[in-house]
């Protein structure tokens, strides 16, 4: 019974080993690819109009801690690779794909923009920004209760 428990032991062992060489040789093999110009041009395409509509859709969720705190955790694993983590528009991916970034930080920026233009953008997407109609309305909205938060 040892000896078996022993060599079950053994095998598992080879097997876990195994697998981390196997996820280390995948990350090593994944090259960083730098998208070419034709590449980028080939990313947008989505309208840069929002319609005039949008400005008074009114915003049905408080912005109440749950909602923040929905909203923020979207925010930290869907928009950071281009908004950057604190909403400052310096993500990882800007210098790549060449995108001009708004600053979510500067309250000027939440002066010249509705709650429903917002919501518009999350919904539809604007020139280089991808739309997130794949969540939920409610989660759409929590997104903008978010955003508006991080006004400096
Ligand atoms: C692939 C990069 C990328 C991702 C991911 C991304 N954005 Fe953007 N976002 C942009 C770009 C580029 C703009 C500027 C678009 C423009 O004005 O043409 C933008 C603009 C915005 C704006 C300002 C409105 C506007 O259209 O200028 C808001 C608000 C915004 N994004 C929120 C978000 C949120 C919230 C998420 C995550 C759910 C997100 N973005 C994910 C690239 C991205």
């Amino acid at each position: 019974m040892r000896r078996f428990l022993t060599i079950v032991t053994i095998l598992l062992s080879a097997a876990v080993v195994g697998s981390w060489i196997g996820l280390w040789a995948e990350n090593e093999a994944a090259p960083e690819v730098e998208p070419t110009a034709e590449q980028i041009k080939h990313l947008v395409g989505l309208p840069d109009t929002i319609p005039a509509h949008a400005k008074d859709l009114e915003n049905p969720q408080a912005p109440t801690e749950k909602s923040l705190e929905l909203g923020g955790l979207l925010f930290s694993s869907q928009c950071v690779m281009c908004h950057g983590s604190g909403g400052a528009g310096d993500g990882d991916l800007i210098d790549r794909f060449e995108m001009k970034i708004p600053d979510l930080t500067d309250p000027k920026f939440h002066k010249e923009w509705t709650d429903g233009q917002l919501y518009y953008v999350l919904s539809h997407g604007h020139g280089r920004m991808p739309s997130q109609n794949r969540f939920k309305e409610q989660a759409r909205w929590d997104m903008v209760n978010f955003v508006r938060s991080l006004s400096r």
